[in-house]
């Protein structure tokens, strides 16, 4: 049997829910959205949230409902998934990518800090920083909100990752240090909705934005329209938006899996300690510890810590596939990309990220993974590192 590097979970009170949808009258984006999207709310303690199809459709309209426009630059770490760059240049803005920290993985606050005060002199400061909670660890949001007040920019969490995580015992999503936080719902993440996002923000104004561009633009609230008199069936479009709603087949697998998610950390919490006390003695690096924060571990970056890490890792990446393990490398850098590359981004430029990306490495990690498959994982690296230590 194939051991994937992640996988949903999916219990029979998720089939009965979604089922029960589909005998419902709403298929479409009705009352099973709205209840999804207060269930977050009381989760992260936000005091808005606005449910779309995707992250990557929340991350689009978050940057539309903070202005941003050509000319305009937003940065966002190298290490993520294009859709955490993407976002800006649909909006027609540029980009900068962000090295990381070699010890979270997460952008560097020195590095950043040194960027801006150099941005700054050439009249280059970005309007929008989207930090990304890389593997369900948060980032340094208070030292990043530190320098949105000094350089004046916005800041939306891309919080695919990171449904659940802490830092100081406050949920990720409660935009304590930002205008707004995105979550994916995307199968491997920690709750599915198959395909499905959130945004969350405490901001009315933003709020609404956000409503009135998943939908086309259009507006449905009699005491705003514009149109004197309207007739009863009438509704106004007066912003150019898009169809990003989640459904409520999805609203409602959404709420059913929301109710196991405590559970789904505790298991992936588990899971991390089991690999960090089996893997202590290999030539590897683990992810690090920060007793402030909460991981919620979407995924388990681990980095060859042996000379050509490169060759090794590619070995062992071929090594596992063969015992049918199906292990992941997180993320290709996003310069790496061609469309990205022929930006003209430096590969030199980013040193952190190449380290990081010539060793790290993606070990299963997924609520249902047995013990057995564990055990298997681990006997194999075992077997593995006999022949290639240091
Ligand atoms: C960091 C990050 N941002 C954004 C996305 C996009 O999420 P979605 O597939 O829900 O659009 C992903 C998905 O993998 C991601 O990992």
């Amino acid at each position: 049997m194939i051991i994937p590097y992640s996988k949903q979970s999916i219990s029979k009170s998720d089939i009965k829910a979604v089922t029960k949808v589909l005998r419902s009258d709403y298929l479409t984006q009705g009352p099973k959205v709205l209840e999804f999207e207060n269930r977050i709310n009381k989760f992260v303690k936000s005091r808005f949230s606005v449910a779309v199809n995707s992250a990557t459709s929340g991350l689009h309209l978050a940057c539309l409902a903070l202005g941003l426009k050509k000319g305009d630059w937003l940065w966002t770490s190298v290490n993520s998934f294009v859709a955490s760059a993407n976002c800006g240049l649909y909006c027609g803005a540029k980009i900068d990518l962000l090295d990381i920290d070699i010890n979270d993985y997460n952008i560097s606050i020195n590095l950043l800090e040194k960027k801006l005060e150099e941005a700054k002199k050439n009249n280059k400061l970005p309007k929008i920083i989207i930090p990304v909670h890389f593997a369900g660890r948060p980032c340094k949001m208070r030292e990043i909100f530190r320098l949105s007040k000094k350089y004046h920019f916005k800041i939306i969490e891309d919080a695919s990752h990171a449904l659940g995580a802490k830092i100081n015992n406050k949920k990720i999503g409660a935009c304590n240090f930002s205008s707004m936080t995105v979550f994916s719902f995307h199968p491997v993440k920690n709750i599915t909705t198959a395909e499905g996002g959130i945004v969350t923000t405490n901001n009315k104004f933003l709020a609404n934005k956000l409503k009135i561009l998943r939908t086309h633009g259009i507006n449905k609230n009699k005491k705003k329209f514009l149109t004197k008199n309207p007739p009863p069936w009438f509704f106004e479009q007066v912003d150019l938006g898009f169809n990003y709603r989640m459904n409520d087949l999805e609203g409602a697998l959404g709420i059913s899996q929301l109710v196991k998610l405590n559970f789904f950390i505790k298991k992936r919490n588990q899971i991390a300690n089991f690999y960090q006390k089996k893997l202590k003695d290999l030539p590897i690096i683990l992810p690090s510890k920060d007793k402030n924060i909460l991981n919620c571990y979407h995924l388990f970056p681990i980095r060859i810590n042996i000379e050509n890490s490169k060759k090794i890792r590619l070995k062992l990446f071929n090594f596992f596939k063969k015992k049918n393990i199906f292990v992941n490398v997180h993320y290709i850098p996003i310069h790496y990309h061609p469309y990205y590359a022929k930006m003209g981004f430096k590969r030199k430029d980013y040193p952190n990220l190449e380290k990081y990306y010539g060793s790290v490495m993606s070990l299963p990690i997924f609520p249902d993974i047995k013990k057995t498959q564990l055990e298997k994982i681990i006997k194999y690296l075992k077997i593995f590192f006999k022949k290639h230590k240091k």
